[in-house]
Formats: structure tokens, sequence, C-alpha cells
């Protein structure tokens, strides 16, 4: 079978990874795919394709009777290529343009959590900005700051503003309707800060049935000690001991089925993988957010784990063949570490070379996905923001993590940085360092 793999991220190469290593696949193209993609199992290729050229895509893949299409990341999902590709009469994992707006509507999915009784932080939608403030104004009066803004739109991660008081709340709301992030902040969400721990937990729907994944942890700010600026997440692991046996069960009961069954209520057919944000509150979890495909960097160590054959749990996605299958997942603990450009997430530099990739891959348990790489002349350079996974396996959180940071040390480019403390609240877990 040959497979069309979309997206340049760490995400798509631990994707392509997995894919690669199917027994069905007979040829993966990834468009436009990054240094680390190439190759893999000797049945993959890069495609000069940008993930933004829609027509460019579908027209290659019936050129090149590519068999599946896996669309990774979400503003291709919200933006419809899996619509363009399905009309082109290529066969593609999902969601469709109109069920991605689990992901694509903010307040959509708040409107539709209340429908459903699903748990969520009170909230309120606005569109325009008088009355936003003053809810926002009370709901710092009566339960406290912060108070959270959020863009209702795609907003390439940064549409999240937490208000620390008055002030803050005022001038966000301003901000998203002057346009700071363009057409997403046409309409905004105000709502309640949840306090707790965040995890992410991972289902796969075929519209009807649903399948657990697996639960991990991502820590979202730049620096040590979880503080600096937001990030796209700068390590990972997988699985969150925060989710319990039982706290996935509710998952899936309280959260997954009951949103999948809403939007088929509302006639949108959920094909595709689910990303359930939670707060584990002290009063039970909490959805954050819903995203609609797998997460960055908790796919590099979710995909690691899994046993069962990817491409057969995609296609089965697609296929609407879910309810046959039940994904079966190594004991291992999987953790990563993104080694990034000085400056991420602001500005950074550009091109330089990066030593040592060979050294660390070939450490025990490690595997090495790329995100802003490129390779020329046999050589890897530096060209993203996030440049590098370094991922491991290990019997517990801390093994995965000590054999991760051995590779980490022996890789380099000028500027690079990284954090040392990945995995700290597993590990100050009883039982887990
Ligand atoms: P994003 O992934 O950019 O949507 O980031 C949203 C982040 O903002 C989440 O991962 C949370 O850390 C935080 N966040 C969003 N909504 C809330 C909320 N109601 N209470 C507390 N934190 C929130
Ligand atoms: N790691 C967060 C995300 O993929 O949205």
């Amino acid at each position: 079978m040959k497979v069309l793999l979309v997206g340049s991220g760490g995400r798509e190469h631990a994707l392509a990874a997995s894919l690669a290593a199917s027994p069905l696949l007979t040829g993966l193209y990834c468009a436009p795919g990054n240094g680390g993609m190439a190759g893999l199992g000797g049945k993959t290729q890069c495609v000069a394709i940008p993930a933004t050229d829609f027509a460019g895509l579908a027209n290659f893949a019936c050129k090149t009777g590519i068999d599946f299409a896996v669309i990774a990341a979400d503003a291709q999902l919200v933006g419809g290529l899996w619509d363009v590709l399905e009309d082109a009469g290529i066969k593609s994992l999902g969601p469709s343009r109109a069920a991605a707006v689990l992901e694509g509507s903010k307040g959509f999915i708040k409107d539709l959590c209340m429908d459903a009784g699903i748990p969520t932080a009170a909230y309120r939608r606005f569109r325009t900005p008088e009355f936003a403030k003053s809810y926002a104004r009370t709901l710092g009066q009566t339960g406290g700051y912060p108070v959270v803004i959020k863009a209702d739109g795609l907003a390439a991660g940064k549409g999240v503003i937490i208000a620390q008081n008055e002030k803050e709340a005022d001038d966000a709301i301003a901000f998203m309707f002057d346009g700071g992030f363009g057409e997403s902040g046409a309409e905004i969400v105000v709502e309640e800060f949840m306090v707790g721990e965040e995890a992410s937990f991972f289902a796969l729907s075929d519209g009807t049935n649903v399948v657990k994944l697996a639960g991990a942890q991502d820590h979202k700010r730049a620096f040590d000690g979880d503080t600096g600026p937001n990030t796209g997440g700068m390590g990972a692991y997988s699985p969150a001991p925060v989710l319990t046996a039982a706290l996935e069960d509710v998952a899936m009961t309280q959260f997954i089925r009951p949103t999948i069954a809403a939007m088929a209520k509302r006639g949108l057919n959920y094909m595709g993988v689910v990303y359930l944000g939670l707060m584990i509150t002290k009063d039970g979890p909490k959805l954050v957010e819903y995203n609609c495909r797998f997460g960055d960097p908790e796919a590099q160590v979710l995909l690691p784990r899994l046993k069962t054959d990817l491409l057969t749990l995609l296609l089965a996605a697609r296929n609407g063949t879910l309810k046959t299958l039940e994904p079966a997942w190594r004991d291992d603990v999987a953790l990563t570490v993104v080694m990034a450009s000085g400056g991420y997430p602001g500005a950074y530099e550009k091109g330089a070379e990066i030593t040592g990739l060979d050294e660390a891959a070939a450490l025990p348990g490690v595997a090495i996905f790329h995100a802003g790489t490129e390779r020329r002349d046999g050589k890897t350079f530096a060209v993203g923001g996030r440049v590098l996974d370094v991922t491991a396996t290990g019997r517990s959180v801390a093994e995965a993590r000590d054999r991760a940071y051995a590779a980490v040390a022996k890789i380099h480019w000028p500027g690079c940085f990284h954090r040392t403390d990945i995995g700290w609240r597993a590990l100050s877990r009883k039982g887990n360092a």
C-alpha cells in the first residue's frame, strides 16, 4: 500500500517511523517531510510539496496511485485537506473540514460540552469587546484572577491568553478584537481559570466506534520549572502517571464517547484522532480543549509504545471498522526532550550544522525524531524552532529520562537549548523515581 503523509515536524517523523514499520506498506511519501524522514525502512521518500498546497497534494496523490493519506496537522485538517483529497478519490484519515470544528472553534466545543454534560470551565462566547470585558471582570471579581481569554479559531497555538488582572483581560480582549490573531479572534471565549495538573489523552474514532489510545504529559513552557513563554511543547512522556486507569475510563466514558455522540447528533461524523486536553482539578477532570490530531511532541512518546500496527489502526478508523481492534501497548515508558534553536519560541538563527546525531542514536533505547532539520551533502542542519525530539524508552520514567539526556549530551549546534527537567511531575510522584 502506498501512503502519503502530510507534514514536516517531529510528530510526522514519529508517524513516518511507525508507518514505515507496517507490513502493509510498500511506499511512504512525506510531503514535504524533513531531514530525518527520507529513507526510513528503505521505503520512504520526501516530496517537495508544501502542506499548504492542497491541489498540488491531490494531484501528486492521484498521479502516484496513493492508496491512503494521513494528514497530521490541525491547520490542514481545519483547512479542509481531507475533503480535497477524498473528492479526488484518495482515501484519507480525517477528520473532514466540518468535523474538525472540534479543534477549529473553541466556542463550538464549549457549547457542545454544555449540551452533553461534559465537565469544563464556566465560559461565555463574545463577538464584541464590551460584554466580554464585563464578563471577564465578573469572573475575576467572583472567582478571582486569572481569567482565560481565547480566540475562537486556530491561532498557531498562541490564541490563549491567561490574564492575571482586569487590565490584562481588557488588553487581551482588545488585542483579539483588533485582529491580533487575525480572523481567529473575530469571536472569543472568556472562561474561568482551572487549577490542577494538565494531561493529554488520545483516542481514535471511526465516527461510530471509538478506541482508547494512551495518555501523555507535555511541557509547554520554554524553560525549566515550567517558566518562560509558552511553546508548542518542550518535552513529553507516556504514560502519564496522573492519568490512572480509573481516570482513563472517565476520559472515555464522560468525555470522548459523549463528544463523538454529540457530534453525530449534529450531523458531524468524526473520523480521526481525538486529542483530549484535560485539567485534573480537585473536583475531578475537566476539559481544557479538544484537538483533531496527534499532539506534538506527544506523538513522539505514544507511537514508540504502540505494539499494534499503526497503519492498520488508521485505516480501520477511515473504513469504519475500528470495532474489531484493540490497540496494544508496550509496558515501557517513553520520554522525549525537545532540542530547540536559541531564541525559540521567538526569532532564532537558522542553518547551523548539527553534530553528534549518529553517536546519540546508537545509545540503548534511543530514537531521534527530527522536527526542523534539513539534510544536505550527508550533513544535518537546524532550520526550525523545535529542531529535534530526542526520545528514549526505558522500564521507568527515570530510566527513559536518563537515556534521553545521555543522548542529548552528545548532540550539539551553536545556540541550541533544551529543558533539563522533562519528566519532573512524574518523577516527583512516589514510586516513579
Ligand atoms: P493551547 O494549547 O495554545 O490552546 O494552550 C492552551 C493552554 O492554556 C492549555 O494547555 C492550558 O495550559 C491553558 N489553559 C487553557 N484554558 C485554561 C483554563 N480554563 N484554565 C487553566 N488553563 C487553561
Ligand atoms: N503539544 C501540544 C499540541 O500538540 O497541541
